[in-house]
């Protein structure tokens, strides 16, 4: 067996925090390596270290079975690394949208013809004719069709990420590392990904990939190493494992994967009532989202169009949709009104909201987990006490004659990081530091706090681990059961077809059908979500 890689007692930490300790690992020469465990197992961090992001405390890797880096060496940094065969694809895509394909994956490693050696290297002019030659080239060999000339922002996640493994694939890369790259695709593309790194395995490549995702650790990956605090504690061979060993393995206890939402508590009166919703704003949301929005066939998509929608106490209403076809100018329609809505009327609790600012609309008992947590959830440069306080700071007893109480303040943070196990638990710390299940985990803490009536929970389990889904899935239920209506939006099927009483298909911009729980199958839900039969 030839190994691609090895790390030999790799030791990490962070200002006394251990995010690596001893960490011994064997990947097999064109295998398929999937890396699981909990939020914070030190997953991101190994592979930072292997891609020359951060530098280890101690500790051998060994590329190709020959020792690269270490003791007593610079370690290598991330051009080091792609000089040496190795590439990431990291979760938040970093491609310029405005430019071509072309131009984003001839950026960093521009080469000219041997004609213009004499000019100083910034003044050659670019050898874009032999660059699209050897592009052409890679494409063909390994199924990745891209238009080089088609502008980024046009396209879809799915082929935004084809794009980044191109990228590496020019670089010469034989060891890609993607970092929970299904995050964000649809189930087609998803299928897409996996056909194409299957047949770049088959062709001598070796794919290192971290997921949440046992399902697709099932059906993907050769052998599977689990990471938990920092540790490696345990590796199968995936003919030897299945999804509850592996779920076992990660948090050291049972989970049951899918939570069975209780019969429906008794409706109460509506808390969300949308008529007639059309919005003529541009909001300028994520680059992906507005790409699959263009992708998916129409530049209508980025508005509202004619939105009917009602919320009950006691009920979860899920939005099921590719990202991009409108849910975030859904949940930005409820929480600036003013700023976003053009026509139809928005009741929350019986009250119109056209004219109400956002804090006040969130002070009638509102909660919203954001998409994006890392733009709309947190400050990402502040400690975990104040992106607690973010949006309670006036109320008692956070706020005492006008002044921040920080005895409460700091004794409700603890509280609540250890009633969600947001790790590590110190309140000092910055919330950029934490790893990003920790961070949605955070936020989850903080809107659930004053027990809402209503929440916008989107995309809630993004990037969390499976102990987390089930803490996080039993919150929800537990809020439904306690009389609060939900607006759940996810593009997870199985967490829709778990949770929701009610489930609404998303499209460009409109509602395109509406199914009770238990009427509508996986496969049907995703033909829906791609516009079927529109
Ligand atoms: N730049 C940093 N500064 C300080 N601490 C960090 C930094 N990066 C990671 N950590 C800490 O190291 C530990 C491991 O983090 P890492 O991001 O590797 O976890 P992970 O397994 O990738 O988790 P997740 O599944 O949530 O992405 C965590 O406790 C995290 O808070
Ligand atoms: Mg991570």
């Amino acid at each position: 067996m030839t190994l691609a890689v090895e790390f030999r007692g790799l030791n990490k930490s962070f200002r006394g925090v251990s995010a690596n300790r001893d960490i011994c690992l064997k990947i097999k020469k064109g295998s398929i390596h999937a890396i699981i465990g909990e939020n914070g197992a030190g997953k991101s961090t190994a592979m930072k270290i292997l891609y020359g992001t951060y530098q280890p405390d101690s500790g051998d890797i060994l590329i190709d079975e020959k020792v690269w880096g270490g003791r007593g060496k610079p370690w290598a940094s991330p051009s080091d690394a792609i000089h040496c065969g190795i590439g990431m694809v990291h979760q938040h895509f970093m491609l310029a949208a405005p430019h071509t394909v072309l131009d984003n994956i001839l950026l960093g490693v521009e080469t000219s013809s041997a004609v213009w050696k004499w000019l100083l290297p910034g003044f050659r002019p670019l050898d874009r004719k032999s660059a699209r030659k050897k592009l052409n080239q890679l494409s063909a060999q390994y199924g990745l069709h891209v238009d080089l000339d088609a502008k980024v922002e046009s396209l879809s996640v799915g082929v935004q990420q084809r794009i980044e493994i191109l990228k590496l694939l020019y670089r010469d890369a034989k060891i890609l590392i993607l970092d929970e790259p299904t995050a964000v695709l649809t189930p087609k593309e998803t299928l897409e990904l996996f056909e194409n790194l299957k047949k770049l395995c088959h062709q001598g490549k070796t794919v290192i990939i971290i997921t949440h995702k046992l399902k697709e650790v099932m059906n993907l990956a050769n052998r599977v190493t689990v990471f938990r605090a920092g540790l490696v504690v345990g590796e199968r061979e995936i003919h030897e494992t299945n999804i509850e060993d592996l779920a076992c393995l990660m948090v050291g206890r049972k989970v049951n994967i899918v939570q069975e939402a209780p019969p429906l508590p008794v409706l109460k009166g509506p808390v969300l009532e949308m008529k007639g919703v059309s919005t003529i704003s541009h909001f300028s949301g994520n680059p992906s989202g507005k790409a699959i929005a263009k992708a998916s066939g129409g530049t209508s998509s980025r508005k509202l169009q004619n939105i009917d929608l009602s919320v009950h106490g006691g009920e979860i209403v899920g939005i099921s949709g590719v990202e991009g076809n409108g849910q975030a100018e859904l949940i930005q329609a409820i929480l600036h009104p003013r700023d976003h809505s053009a026509s139809g009327t928005i009741r929350l609790f019986g009250q119109n909201i056209a004219e109400m600012s956002t804090e006040q609309i969130k002070a009638m008992g509102m909660g919203v987990i954001p998409d994006d947590r890392l733009r709309d959830g947190l400050l990402l440069n502040r400690p975990v006490r104040e992106n607690f306080l973010l949006g309670l700071q006036r109320k008692v007893p956070f706020n005492r004659y006008g002044m921040i109480a920080f005895n409460q303040l700091e004794e409700a943070t603890s509280l609540a990081i250890k009633e969600y196990d947001v790790r590590p638990k110190m309140t000092g710390i910055r919330a950029g530091a934490l790893s990003g299940g920790n961070q949605q985990k955070l936020v989850i803490a903080r809107e659930f706090k004053y027990s809402p009536k209503f929440v916008i929970a989107a995309q809630p389990t993004r990037g969390v681990d499976v102990g987390a889904v089930e803490f996080i899935h039993k919150r929800i239920l537990k809020a439904r059961s306690e009389g609060s209506g939900v607006l759940l939006i996810s593009s997870e099927l199985d967490e829709i077809l778990a949770l929701a009483d009610r489930i609404l298909v998303m499209y460009e911009g409109r509602i395109i059908a509406e199914f009770p729980r238990g009427a509508v199958t996986e496969k049907e839900l995703g033909m829906k979500m791609g516009g079927a039969a529109q």
